[in-house]
């Protein structure tokens, strides 16, 4: 008994330390991620993969380099596979276990998947287009927050596509669908044109502005082409 209220005492006295080593470890190791969950499955946007197919033009024959970042299990790249048959297509992902299944999941010799960091990102580039759908958000964890700052600050979003956009060649295409932010809001969209399509909307995932407040007008464009 005096143990287990010496324990008790202990762990009064240490919860703040204990909680701050919860934080930092939270923070190492979810740093580079974005959104946490996996989900995913076959052929999940098939009007906005047919808007972008459309904007790349001549699909068949058009051996153009694809990059599904976040692409999960691997089923986006196999989907792709279909709306561009001449494609190389790379799919990254921050999740090992999800690159496993993917990889076991393969049988294409023209879709193969990569460890997501600056490093093998940079090496497998440029890209004709990159994907990054349902990746770019904290979703469900911003869904009705006046503000989302704690959880999912812009600052992350506009570093990440700073980076991507960097890599996609001119006149390559840059497509984000489900992300808590505007690609409009970021310094890397002045290097774009948006691309119109017949898409209702940018995907379900609330939106913020760049001071991570929520805005609730709708927010129609997710492709975008590089122009210089
Ligand atoms: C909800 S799934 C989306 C899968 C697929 N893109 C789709 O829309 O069906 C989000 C994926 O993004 C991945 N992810 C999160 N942060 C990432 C990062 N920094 N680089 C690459 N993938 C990341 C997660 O591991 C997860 O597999």
């Amino acid at each position: 008994m005096e143990f287990l209220e010496k324990l008790r005492k202990y762990l009064v006295n240490h919860i703040g330390i204990f909680r701050v080593n919860a934080v930092r470890m939270y923070r190492r190791l979810f740093n580079d991620q974005h959104q946490l969950t996996s989900k995913t499955y076959s052929d999940r946007y098939p009007l906005l993969f047919t808007e972008a197919s459309k904007a790349i033009g001549d699909t068949d024959k058009k051996p153009v380099k694809l990059l599904s970042f976040g692409c999960s299990t691997g089923e986006e790249c196999f989907s792709l596979k279909k709306y561009f048959p001449a494609a190389r297509i790379i799919g990254a992902d921050i999740n090992r276990l999800n690159l496993l299944i993917a990889k076991h999941r393969n049988s294409s010799p023209d879709i193969s998947f990569i460890y997501s960091k600056p490093k093998n990102l940079l090496q497998a580039a440029p890209y004709d287009a990159i994907f990054c759908l349902s990746v770019l958000c904290r979703w469900e964890d911003t869904k009705d927050l006046p503000n989302c700052g704690a959880i999912y600050p812009f600052d992350k979003f506009d570093k990440t596509v700073q980076e991507l956009a960097a890599l996609i060649v001119k006149g390559g295409l840059f497509i984000i669908y489900n992300s808590n932010f505007r690609f409009e809001d970021t310094a890397a969209f002045r290097d774009f044109e948006i691309v119109r399509t017949n898409l209702p909307n940018s995907g379900f995932v609330h939106k913020f502005d760049r001071f991570n407040n929520r805005i609730t007008e709708d927010h129609v464009h997710c492709i975008y082409r590089k122009l210089t």
